[in-house]
């Protein structure tokens, strides 16, 4: 079998391990970065997410998982990434946007629901960067990025069993009309919270989320938007 280096210094058709692909390395240790010194603001509920989080990611990573990382794929909303990634550089989140960049040509971007409604398919595409099918291969928890053009509304849903947290890396959006989450902020929400999200009308957003819950929960969940999904 042949196999060829890429810019990311690893041979596309041999799988191998965490420890020989340093810019995963460094992309994940930019996750554990900003989950064990940032704040949670002062909420315990956030405190302990974050602690799990860390925990979980930091065994992951000891363990030395897989990493399965061809060619990626690219959605339309993917137009929108450069200017994501370079629009995090004055804040907390500039080193993880850095560290995306130099594996982004491996990222296979997804809608993840068996129907997308129009207004999303220019506009939203999510890739994962560990979780149990990868591309780093671990079951302890899921992790990956969410790009959502300007302008944009993510119609409401949940996830039963999961909790999940939304670090934003890049851009201003918010949640159920509560706040303005800036770039570096954490967005909590516990299983079974409905959300919805809306972004700012001419600056793309990248976030990342955090999946934490039972293996077989992480494996399973599938995506799915509320009855009635609200818009904001
Ligand atoms: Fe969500």
């Amino acid at each position: 079998m042949t196999s060829r280096p890429t810019k990311t210094g690893f041979e596309e058709s041999s799988p191998t391990t965490l420890s020989k692909q340093p810019l995963w390395q460094y992309l994940l240790q930019d996750y554990l970065q900003l989950y064990r010194t940032g704040s949670a603001g002062g909420s315990r509920l956030i405190r302990a997410h974050m602690a799990d989080a860390s925990a979980l990611l930091a065994k992951a990573m000891e363990e030395d998982p897989p990493v399965v990382a061809g060619a990626g794929e690219a959605l339309p909303v993917c137009v929108h990434l450069d200017r994501a990634l370079s629009g995090a550089s004055n804040y907390v989140t500039a080193s993880l946007a850095r560290s995306v960049g130099l594996i982004r040509e491996h990222l296979v971007w997804r809608y993840g629901y068996d129907e997308v409604p129009d207004g999303l398919r220019l506009n939203f595409a999510f890739a994962e960067i560990l979780g149990p099918v990868g591309p780093i291969r671990s079951d302890h928890l899921k992790l990956g990025l969410v790009l959502f053009a300007p302008s944009t509304t993510y119609p409401t849903h949940s996830h039963e069993d999961i909790c999940e947290s939304y670090i934003n890396i890049s851009g201003h959006v918010s949640e159920n009309d509560t706040g303005v989450s800036a770039p570096g902020s954490l967005i909590f929400n516990p299983p079974g919270q409905q959300h919805c999200i809306t972004t700012a009308d001419r600056e793309p957003c990248l976030l990342s989320y955090v999946w934490t819950g039972a293996s077989e929960t992480l494996r399973t969940h599938k995506l799915r938007f509320s009855e009635n999904a609200g818009t904001a």
